[in-house]
């Protein structure tokens, strides 16, 4: 099977997981990325059988949308029985660095609020130490050069995606031979920046349970 074929096969698992737990009042909350966006694909197939959806970015919004799928406003859906959504690496503990969409801040939002966090992946995306995919941060725009400097201090190479602007207008620093050794220190250092809004250490809330896109089969671990 090739990348695509194992995403497709742990977006359909991710539906099997919830499938039995879909009520007409149940919203659903959805991540960004080409993992979630077969999520979604797959999703529009049972749209009768729930209410809707909170997204994690403009662009999975939209994919909804044109499915039929309503979108909600996270701050009138209430807490959300289920958050879906892929990573750029996950480990052992399913703690995971995503961002690599620059969906990051919304993506840590919608997951905060929701009672399960299930990550679909292709084995590509597993490690067994998080930090060779490079960490993105968004920043505050006037804070880039700042926080840059701090992101040094720490033991970074940080790297500014030019040209990129996050869903809520700001921008990414991609943090290149960060050592994750102990993520949830880190995630908290990081977030101690001024100027910074996010970073894609997903550490504190580690997903609840991982289904792993594997050439012989999807493993679920949890
Ligand atoms: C988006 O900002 C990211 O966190 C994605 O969830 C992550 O990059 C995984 O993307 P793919 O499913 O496209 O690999």
């Amino acid at each position: 099977m090739n990348q695509n074929e194992l995403k497709q096969a742990v977006a359909k698992a991710a539906l099997e997981e919830i499938r039995n737990q879909l009520y007409k009042d149940t919203i659903i909350g959805i991540g960004t990325g080409s993992t979630a966006n077969f999520f979604i694909d797959e999703l529009a197939r049972l749209k009768q059988d729930f209410d809707g959806a909170v997204a994690s970015s403009e662009a999975s919004a939209e994919r909804l949308i044109a499915h039929g799928i309503p979108v909600y406003d996270l701050n009138s859906s209430g807490i959300l029985p289920f958050y879906i959504d892929g990573a750029d690496e996950v480990n052992a503990r399913l703690q995971m660095i995503k961002g690599g969409g620059a969906a990051l801040t919304r993506e840590k939002i919608v997951a905060a609020c929701s009672e399960k966090f299930i990550c679909i992946a292709d084995e590509s995306k597993q490690v067994e130490i998080l930090g060779d995919f490079p960490l993105p941060v968004e920043v505050i725009p006037m804070a880039r050069s700042h926080v840059g400097r701090e992101l040094v201090k720490l033991g970074a190479d940080p790297q500014w995606r030019e040209g990129v602007k996050t869903d809520n207008g700001n921008l990414i620093i991609d943090c290149y031979n960060f050592l994750l050794d102990d993520p949830i220190k880190l995630e908290t250092m990081i977030n101690n920046i001024s100027g910074v809004v996010c970073n894609g250490i997903f550490a504190q809330r580690p997903a609840d349970v991982l289904l792993l896109g594997c050439s012989d089969g999807v493993k679920r671990l949890t």
